[in-house]
């Protein structure tokens, strides 16, 4: 695995995250810790997890592995926002609970400080400069190193930034959105933004939550055993999403660029959407060390020109205003120096 910038900061994480979601559901500790090794000895360093991830059991598989390793060759990532407990104030953006949280989460993580804390969400009721002043001393304490957002809108994203210079705040220096060849709107406004502001981009579920692997071949009502939607309770919200003509037209062009290439169906998803504009590090799921290692082969190789365009053409979505190309003529037309 290569080593990419985390935005404009100065830290080097490789092209890969770990993401940590299924730890404590679908990986118990000991699994999970073989993934932890085998991905660290194939050259990643970033990990993300977040305080909800199975009630904080992710947190606390990482912090027994972590107690193991030289702590500063990982860049840790994890997140607050959602609801911890019963409590009225067990969630949100709010300086109490975010205190809070970030306690909560060094402490079952075994160290002194997180790399990077990401909002997980938007919060309506807390001001911004509660959320950010907050996280700006997080930083000057020495707990957290970088602040990150994810879930964010574009408007949202860039209040928050322009906030935190206006004040001198420690800025956000990444976004963690949910970004695929299924997802793409992200790209309209979000990914614009974060190339013009230099923000590390971090997708999560660049395979669609594993459907973009092509496993589904008889649809998600009957789903192969032992994959999340064989284990969900509710196939009726994963057929609204994926049973459609255009995920159809995705995952038949994955198939057949992954034919041409060599590659399997993952290995191609991951690819492209390691190569898009702003992308950092796709950060990825897996149950187990074989898919794992699966998923790392996605790097090391390129996809052409011609299969990257087929893969744009199949996942295309409809633009409309005010990001169709007319509108952005309508921007440029005349303020362009050639
Ligand atoms: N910020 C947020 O709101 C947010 C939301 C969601 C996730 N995340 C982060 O993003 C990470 C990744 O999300 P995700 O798990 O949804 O990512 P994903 O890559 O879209 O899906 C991962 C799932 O795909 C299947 N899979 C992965 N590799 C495979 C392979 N080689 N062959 C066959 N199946 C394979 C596995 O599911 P099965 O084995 O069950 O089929 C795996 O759990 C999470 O761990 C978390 O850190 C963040």
């Amino acid at each position: 695995m290569k080593l990419r910038r985390l935005g404009r900061t100065g830290v080097l994480v490789s092209e890969l995250c770990l993401g940590t979601m299924t730890f404590g559901w679908q990986a118990d500790e000991p699994s999970s810790h073989v993934i932890l090794d085998r991905f660290v000895d194939a050259g990643g360093n970033f990990l993300d997890t977040a305080n909800v991830y199975s009630s904080g059991k992710s947190e606390e598989i990482i912090g027994a592995w972590l107690a193991r390793q030289d702590r500063a060759e990982v860049v840790l990532a994890t997140k607050a926002r959602f609801q911890t407990g019963d409590g009225v104030n067990d969630l949100g953006l709010s300086r109490k609970h975010l205190l809070h949280a970030v306690r909560e989460s060094l402490r079952r993580l075994r160290t002194d400080y997180v790399d990077l804390l990401q909002v997980h969400a938007w919060d309506p009721l807390t001001p911004l400069e509660e959320t950010f002043g907050t996280l700006h001393r997080l930083v000057e304490e020495g707990l957290v190193r970088y602040i990150g957002i994810s879930n964010y809108r574009g408007w949202q994203f860039e209040k928050a930034l322009q906030l935190c210079r206006s004040r001198g705040w420690h800025e956000p220096v990444s976004l963690q959105p949910q970004y695929s060849l299924y997802a793409r709107a992200t790209e309209f406004e979000l990914i614009s933004m974060c190339v013009a502001e230099g923000i590390a981009v971090l997708p999560w579920s660049p395979l669609g939550g594993g459907y973009l692997t092509g496993k589904y071949k008889d649809g998600v009502r009957s789903p192969p055993p032992g994959t999340r939607i064989a284990e969900s309770k509710d196939a009726e919200f994963y057929a609204r999403r994926f049973e459609n003509e255009r995920v159809n037209r995705i995952v038949r062009t994955v198939e057949a660029v992954a034919k041409e290439t060599g590659k399997t169906t993952a290995q191609v998803a991951l690819n492209w959407i390691l190569n898009r504009p702003a992308v950092t590090a796709p950060i990825l799921g897996v149950r187990n060390a074989d898919q794992l290692v699966e998923d790392i082969g996605a790097t090391g190789w390129s996809l052409t020109e011609d299969q990257i365009a087929s893969l744009n053409q199949a996942s295309d979505i409809e633009i409309t205003y005010p990001y169709d190309k007319r509108a952005e003529e309508q921007q440029t037309s005349d303020r362009r120096l050639d």
